[in-house]
């Protein structure tokens, strides 16, 4: 008999086709709270992985109900939303997808700087309308010549650095200087947000990034200022983001994510200055490939050491 693995989130066909292969999957996102009472009291011994995406990790509530299970997988490189303790503790894998991901993020992140500053999407809508047959737009701001500050040089913010190096200056932040680097390291990051144009959030969530940029790091970053999150939403405060925004505070924002995805606040929706990705950075047919076959070796291995479901 086959493994069971719980699918916690809706992915690409060609990862579906893939887990359909291997095990039975239980499309836990589409139940409703008491039909996964009953399935987890049936079946809750069963289920060997549960295979779920980097925003969305797994809650602890879930895991512990699970008394067989051998493989948390995430098609992603964010970890942030699992508890590792835990799994250690049980004794069970994590798996992620770090690596292969790494230039469609940073791609996604040159476009948000190039369609913030230059207004493309909003310069689309106005094609798109009708409305440039009634009037003109107003002058964008160049990109070229802009300094650059990057929060967290992992793999993610090296890779946005090297694309921007021929734009501007890049300087970066985090918790240690990374020796070799040719970008200037600054260690305070309103130190860095004073002396940028565009900040661009590339670190990981964690307890150290929670709501890192608040009120006084978008003062920093000032009137002129631009903020790019291409990390996760939890690392800005996005109360302050929308106050500063409103009191134009700050120039402008490109969001790929967000506090409560799928939830963005109607504020942020509403305002000319943002320009809002739905956590796409990942998101093209190549590299959600990679991603999946990443998982599907990991889920194999894991299979073929499981004696028996
Ligand atoms: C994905 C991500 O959007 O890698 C991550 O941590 O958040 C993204 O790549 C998501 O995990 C898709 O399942």
């Amino acid at each position: 008999m086959r493994a069971t693995a719980l699918q916690l989130c809706p992915f690409s066909d060609y990862l579906e086709a893939g887990l359909r292969q291997r095990f039975e999957v239980i499309r836990w996102f589409e139940l409703a709270e008491a039909t996964r009472a009953t399935l987890l009291s049936q079946r809750a011994s069963s289920v060997r992985a549960v295979i779920s995406g980097g925003h969305l990790g797994v809650d602890n509530a879930l895991v512990e109900q699970l008394p067989r299970l051998a493989m948390i997988a995430i098609n992603g490189v964010g970890l942030d939303k699992v508890d590792l303790q835990l799994a250690a503790r049980r004794g069970v894998r994590v798996v992620n997808t770090p690596g292969v991901l790494t230039e469609d993020v940073a791609d996604l992140a040159i476009g948000l700087v190039i369609a913030l500053l230059r207004g493309i999407a909003s310069a689309d809508a106005f094609v798109k309308s009708g409305a440039w047959t009634k009037g003109s737009r107003p002058l964008a701001r160049r990109v070229s010549g802009r300094r650059f500050g990057i929060v967290g040089l992992g793999r993610i913010g090296r890779a946005i650095a090297a694309r921007l190096t021929p734009f501007g200056a890049v300087a970066y932040t985090g918790p240690r200087r990374h020796p070799g680097v040719v970008y200037e390291y600054v260690a305070d990051l309103h130190a860095l947000a004073r002396a940028v144009d565009v900040l661009i959030l590339a670190c990981p969530a964690n307890t150290t990034t929670y709501r890192l940029v608040g009120s006084s790091v978008l003062d920093a970053l000032g009137p002129d200022g631009y903020l790019v999150n291409v990390a996760r939403g939890s690392v800005v405060d996005e109360t302050a983001l929308i106050g500063a925004l409103q009191g134009g505070r700050i120039a402008g924002a490109a969001l790929d994510v967000f506090e409560d995805e799928p939830h963005v606040p109607p504020a942020l929706r509403a305002s000319d200055a943002v320009v809002l990705t739905p956590h796409v950075a990942s998101a093209t047919v190549e590299t959600r490939r990679q991603m999946a076959d990443i998982l599907l070796t990991a889920l194999d291995s894991m299979i073929s050491t499981l004696g028996g479901t």
